[in-house]
């Protein structure tokens, strides 16, 4: 190798690098302004991106300070590009009757520039990743966060879609996109402590017990998503794997001392009980649906309109005594 050559090969890579640390750096978009200019500039004249939490009446947008955690990247882009509908049915500053806000429109390359921007500075160490999953997640638990949705008056603030209309007061941001829109760690967060992030004028998501989070923010991630694939547990290994005469065993310890050893409902529990324990000996459970009479019993007698007296097992029995649990009641009990 001629020294010439070599010295020549060393000034292309060093070149190289130079070019790409710049490009790294600044990550420019196609109109030649940097990621960091369009936010600092362009963005900036509406949205924060420092600061602590403020009243809306007091911003001109929301803030941006977390937005490289709070959004799925996928919906930023789309966001960005103007490609998604408006969050705030009556305009963010709906006291200053803007009406119908047109939200400036990026180009792709800038979006795409924006977005990495944000992933990489606009950061909140309070999100944790992965401290909140909503794995093995049940159409039955987002049943029960779409009652709580009402309960707790989110619905009277938020609009979501029913039957396919928006429905709920249009006060705050539309979450009938949510499941598209939030990343979880961020929604998570926020449900530990809106004040954290907002003057929230609905200081209800505070008030939930840790299950009520999950079926809540359950509920909400799976709004807009189309084929949202549920967890089945009576289709799970525990469920193939089930034996019946284990059950037995199950059912003496935790049953029977309402439903009777042989189900005649005649344990000791019947006796100040209206409406009595009922005599599983006489109810054909082995025709019962799978996921009924594992909700029944796993979410207690309330959750299908029954009497609140037959309690819910879900926290008490293991997945796999809970399973040859049903196998038993299936096998044993098959009506008259
Ligand atoms: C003229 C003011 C204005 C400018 C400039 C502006 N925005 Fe916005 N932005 C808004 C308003 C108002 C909303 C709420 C829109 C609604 O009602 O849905 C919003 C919403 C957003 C949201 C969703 C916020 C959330 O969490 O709900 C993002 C993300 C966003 N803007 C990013 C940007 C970026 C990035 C820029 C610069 C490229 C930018 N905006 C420029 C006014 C502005
Ligand atoms: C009295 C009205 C009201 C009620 C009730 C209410 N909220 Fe809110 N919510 C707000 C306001 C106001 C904000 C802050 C954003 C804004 O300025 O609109 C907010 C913010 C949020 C956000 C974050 C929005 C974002 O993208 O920044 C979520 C998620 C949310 N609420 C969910 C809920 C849930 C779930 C409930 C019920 C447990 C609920 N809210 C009850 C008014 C309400
Ligand atoms: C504290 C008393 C009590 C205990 C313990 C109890 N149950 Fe019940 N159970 C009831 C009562 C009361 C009803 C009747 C509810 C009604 O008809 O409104 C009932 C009804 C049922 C039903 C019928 C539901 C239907 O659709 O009609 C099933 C199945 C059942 N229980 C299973 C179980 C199993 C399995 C266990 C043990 C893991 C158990 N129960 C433990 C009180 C109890």
């Amino acid at each position: 190798m001629r020294l010439n050559d070599c010295f020549t090969r060393g000034l292309i890579s060093i070149l190289s690098i130079v070019i790409f640390v710049a490009i790294g750096n600044e990550s420019r978009a196609d109109n030649g302004k940097s990621a960091k200019d369009i936010v600092a500039t362009v963005c900036a004249e509406c949205h924060r991106h420092s600061g602590t939490p403020s009243s809306r009446f007091e911003l001109k947008a929301p803030d941006l300070m977390w937005a490289g955690v709070k959004y799925q990247r996928g919906w930023l882009l789309r966001w960005l590009e103007g490609k998604e509908e408006n969050l705030y049915p009556n305009g963010y500053r709906w006291d200053k009757s803007q009406g119908q806000f047109r939200h400036m429109a990026l180009s792709s390359k800038e979006a795409i520039s924006v977005a990495d921007y944000f992933e990489k500075n606009l950061l909140d160490s309070r999100v944790q990743k992965g401290v909140f999953n909503l794995k093995n997640l049940t159409e039955r638990e987002v049943a029960f966060g779409e009652s709580l949705f009402k309960d707790f008056s989110c619905f009277g603030c938020h609009q979501i879609k029913e039957g396919g209309k928006k429905a709920g007061g249009p006060i705050s941001v539309t979450l009938y996109g949510a499941g598209k829109r939030y990343n979880l760690d961020w929604l998570y967060r926020f449900a530990v402590n809106p004040q954290d992030f907002t003057p929230h004028s609905g200081e209800y998501l505070a008030d939930l017990t840790s299950l009520q989070v999950r079926y809540l923010l359950g509920y909400l991630m799976v709004q807009g998503v189309e084929g949202y694939k549920y967890y089945e547990p009576w289709k799970s290994e525990y469920f193939k794997n089930a034996v019946a005469e284990r059950g037995a065993k199950t059912y003496k310890t935790y049953c029977a001392q309402c439903h009777g050893f042989k189900g005649e409902g005649d344990g000791p529990g019947a006796a100040g009980l209206d409406p009595k324990p009922a005599v599983h000996a006489k109810m054909p459970l082995s025709d019962m649906p799978d996921d009924y009479l594992y909700n029944v019993i796993y979410y207690g007698g309330k959750s299908a309109a029954k009497s609140p007296s037959m309690p819910d097992w879900g926290l008490t029995i293991p997945p796999q005594d809970f399973a040859d649990l049903l196998a038993y009641l299936k096998k044993t009990f098959k009506g008259e």
